[in-house]
């Protein structure tokens, strides 16, 4: 009878775990997961939390050209690199069945496009030919799949001590501040729209005791400003990372959950 309990128990077990499960390097330290960790802002992440021990699950969509992010996981152990392209369900589905039960600290959704990086002179998303394909596209990578990544590590983020999920989001996305601005149309939409997904999720996930926070990294050196066009005074990486880190760390229930940049400033709706 005994034995039949034991077997049963076991074999319930073996079931709950997947054979391929996944698990963090030091389950003594937080753990973020972070998306398009292989270059920009991402990558700067990436650095940052491993310099300050965490264990650091850096997601991009094609880890085998990720040479700098190859180069952080070998010489820090805590770092991890996991295949995700955020506008797949088949691969989002898959990673966060192989991280089941495992806590998760800070989950920060930082991939994101700004448009078409061929299209010279960003004619597809600009009024007179407006292009139905790319706006699928950006909507997907800016919107929705922050807001389904989040669903799909809940519970990870719940089971945690901190309790944090990030959207990152753009001075780009606030009517006030861009009021006059019109070259990018798809990816000034998505920014708004993914601040009011993330307030909205922010009221359901509250309840569960997780901080939902929307944050900008300033004006950074990066390929997508490259591709802006502006040419402006812009932080390093390494510079809005740590301003980045530093936020993160402070965010607590009680803020107002409103859009913040990194400098501490409030983004204008
Ligand atoms: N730079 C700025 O001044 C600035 C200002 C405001 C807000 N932001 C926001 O900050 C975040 C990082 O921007 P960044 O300047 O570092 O941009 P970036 O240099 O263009 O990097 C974008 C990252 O997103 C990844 N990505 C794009 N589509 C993806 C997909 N389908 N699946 C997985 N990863 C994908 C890219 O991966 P691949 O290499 O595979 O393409 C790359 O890692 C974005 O949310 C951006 O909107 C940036």
């Amino acid at each position: 009878m005994f034995m039949r309990h034991l077997l049963a128990l076991v074999a319930t077990l073996l079931l709950a775990v997947p054979a391929h499960a996944a698990a963090v390097r030091d389950p003594a330290s937080p753990t973020i997961l972070l998306t398009g960790a292989n270059r920009g802002v991402g990558l700067a992440l990436a650095k940052e939390y491993a310099s300050q021990g965490w264990n650091v699950i850096a997601t991009c969509r094609n880890p085998r050209d990720a040479a700098e992010l190859q180069a952080l996981a070998k010489s820090n152990p805590k770092v991890i690199v996991e295949r995700l392209d955020v506008a797949s369900s088949k691969q989002l589905a898959d990673l966060a069945k192989r991280y089941r039960g495992v806590p998760i600290d800070v989950l920060f959704n930082n991939a994101a496009l700004l448009g078409d990086r061929n299209d010279k002179g960003n004619k597809r998303q600009r009024f007179g030919s407006l292009d139905e394909e790319l706006f699928a596209e950006v909507m997907r990578v800016n919107v929705l799949a922050p807001l389904k990544i989040s669903e799909a590590f809940v519970d990870n983020v719940a089971a945690s001590q901190q309790k944090k999920i990030i959207g990152m989001t753009s001075g780009l996305g606030s009517l006030t501040l861009m009021g006059r601005m019109s070259n990018f149309y798809f990816y000034q939409m998505s920014k708004a729209a993914l601040n009011m997904g993330f307030r909205a999720m922010r009221n359901d996930l509250g309840k569960r005791g997780i901080i939902v926070a929307m944050l900008a990294p300033g004006m950074v050196e990066t390929d997508m400003l490259a591709e802006s066009g502006f040419t402006g005074k812009a932080l390093t990486p390494a510079e809005s990372a740590g301003g980045l880190y530093k936020l993160v760390a402070g965010l607590t229930l009680e803020d107002k959950g409103l859009p913040v940049n990194v400098d501490g400033k409030v983004i204008p709706w």
